[in-house]
Parts: C-alpha cells; structure tokens; sequence
C-alpha cells in the first residue's frame, strides 16, 4: 500500500513536470524564429579571469551600496511617441539603447564607457532586476542616462493576460518612479513583441512611449566583439535607435568602440527622448522656416499686386535720373561761352 502511494506520488509530480515542461517549451515555440528575437536573459558566464578594471569598480561598489531613498511623488511626462524604432531627424544624432539590465557589474561598466566621452544611453530595464540594484538605477539616471521599462520579468507582453502585463508594467514603472524621481516615459517590449493594442495602452495608461530600434547588433549571439561595433557604427543613420544589451561581458569590451566610432562618424549619442525632442525641434523650425518663406512669398505677390498701377511711371522713372547722370559730363556752359557765341 506504502509503495502504491508512493508510486502514485512519484508519477503525479513527473506528469506535473511534463506539463511544466511542455507549457515552457510552447512558450519558446512561440517566439517568433525570425529576426530581432533576443532571448531571456541567461545567467552570465563567470569567467573572472579578467584583468582588474580597479579604479571604477572598487568606487562603484561603494556606492551599489547605497539604497537610494525611494521619492513618494515621482514627477511624471509626457510620452513623446507611440511606436518609434527610428527618429527622423536631419542631424547627426542616435541613441544607443540597453537592453535586460540593470547588471550588477556591467551596467557600471556600460556608464563609466558613456560618461568617459560624453555620451547618453538609454537602459531598458527589467523590474526584478532594478528591485535588485536600486543604487545602480539611482547612479544612471543621476548620470543623465534616461531609464525605461522592459517589463518585471522579461515576458512576452502580446501573449500574457493583460492583468499579468498590468502588474508588470505598473510595478516596474513605479519602482523606477520611486527610485529616480521620474517616472518612465519610454518603454520598450520584450522581443520586440507589441501590437497596437498594447502600444496604446502603454501610451495612454502609463504615458510611454514604445521603443523599438532600426539597428539590432544581436551582441547577445556573442558575434564576436570587432562584429558587435561594426554592426552598430556601419548601420548606423541619423535618428538611429540601436540594440545592445547591458548583461553580456562581450557586449561591455565592444562598448568603447562602438561609442568612438559613431563618434568618429560625427554622431551624437543622445537618449531617446532627447531624439524625439530634437526631432520635434527640427520639425518646429522646419514649420517656421516654412512659414516665413510663405510670408515672404505673399508680401512679394503683394508687391507685384500693387506694381501693375505705377509701373509705367517708375520704369520711365529710371532713364530720367540717367540723362542728369549725362549731363555734367557735357561741359558746364560758363557765362563767357555765350559771349563767344
Ligand atoms: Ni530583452
């Protein structure tokens, strides 16, 4: 009898298992093979044997220490889009995008690199990894980088029940609200996978913005570092948003030469919502030059409009100043040359 219960309970926990493994393998089935698909993220591979970055390191885990105060109140902003996965701007400007973190070491490493040349990424972040590492959170965002959410625990948001992506969604862009003092306005789905439903609902819900990108490096393929930079600097345009992710060790050593080499294209490396403002800018003096060149136009329409009354008279006008013009050249007739005469 022991044995048969036994068996019994031994056999419904593998039949559990197999369902568990069959519903975790209809969600990968699910992910679309193609294209701009990166995966859950994996547990980095610690390989240590590295050299010793010191200096940063030993000063940023001073401060990843620190838990920020968490803001009651967090200020919130307006979404400057929809669906953006390319900015149309004319100036030389992208913005460089981090993906799955914040990562306990990477992540520092990944701002040191931007801060060093001056440039601003954008980290998407996961809720169950900000929970993690608030003070890192706390120091990218203090460091001018613009924070957005990539949902609490990296699902697939156009397939999960929507009280799910609901309490995804709102707990992650309240924990970055709490921790920067701003709320989130960008966000960006995990796989790249949304649907028009759902980017409306980001947009008029959570007041954010759904960030897709035009240039994808695949960095979490571990193409090879020199593969990774050129990816991203080659592909690059203006208003170019680019993928990498802020958890791969291969990822942080390409990081340098991606930010110089755009760089050296004479890109400007701005956050998203900074492209968004600059296209917004561009579009509204683009929209004034336009108006004024219009303005131009009609008063010289209108100037044409009034001609047609005195034209004959000034374009009679113009010879006459000529024919005085001639005459002190003749010579000036004195009083003697009239005697002579
Ligand atoms: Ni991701």
């Amino acid at each position: 009898m022991r044995m048969n219960i036994g068996k019994f309970l031994i056999c419904t926990a593998s039949i559990l298992g197999l369902v568990a493994c069959q519903q975790q393998d209809q969600q990968q089935d699910a992910q679309p093979a193609t294209a701009v698909v990166n995966p859950v993220p994996a547990p980095e591979p610690v390989s240590k044997p590295k050299p010793k970055v010191k200096p940063p390191v030993k000063k940023l885990d001073k401060k990843s220490s620190t838990t920020p105060a968490l803001v009651a109140q967090p200020v919130s902003l307006r979404p400057l889009g929809r669906k953006v996965s390319h900015v149309p701007v004319k100036g030389k400007y992208v913005a460089l995008t981090f993906d799955d973190g914040p990562h306990p070491a990477y992540s520092r490493r990944a701002i040191n690199i931007l801060n060093r040349y001056g440039a601003k990424g954008t980290f998407f972040m996961l809720g169950q990894n900000v929970n993690k590492y608030k003070g890192i959170v706390a120091d990218i965002a203090a460091a001018g980088h613009e924070i957005g959410v990539h949902t609490w625990s990296h699902i697939k948001m156009n397939s999960a029940p929507m009280a799910r992506v609901n309490k995804e969604i709102s707990n992650t862009r309240n924990l970055i609200g709490r921790i920067t003092g701003t709320y989130p306005r960008v966000m960006r789905p995990p796989y790249g996978a949304t649907s028009n439903t759902l980017v409306n609902h980001m947009h008029d819900s959570y007041g954010m913005a759904s960030i897709l990108w035009d240039v994808d490096t695949r960095d979490w393929r571990k193409p090879g570092v020199g593969k990774v930079i050129s990816t991203a600097v080659n592909n690059a345009k203006p208003g170019s948003i680019i993928l990498v992710h802020d958890i791969h060790a291969s990822t942080i050593s390409a990081l340098e030469g991606i930010v110089t080499g755009l760089q050296a294209r004479g890109f400007k490396l701005v956050t998203v919502s900074e492209l968004m403002q600059i296209a917004k800018k561009e579009a509204a003096e683009e929209a004034a030059a336009k108006a004024a060149a219009e303005e131009a136009a009609k008063a010289a329409a209108a100037l044409q409009t009034q001609q047609p009354q005195s034209t004959e008279q000034p374009a009679a006008e113009p010879e006459q100043p000529q024919e005085p013009v001639e005459q002190p050249t003749a010579p000036a007739l004195k009083p003697e040359d009239f005697i002579l005469i």
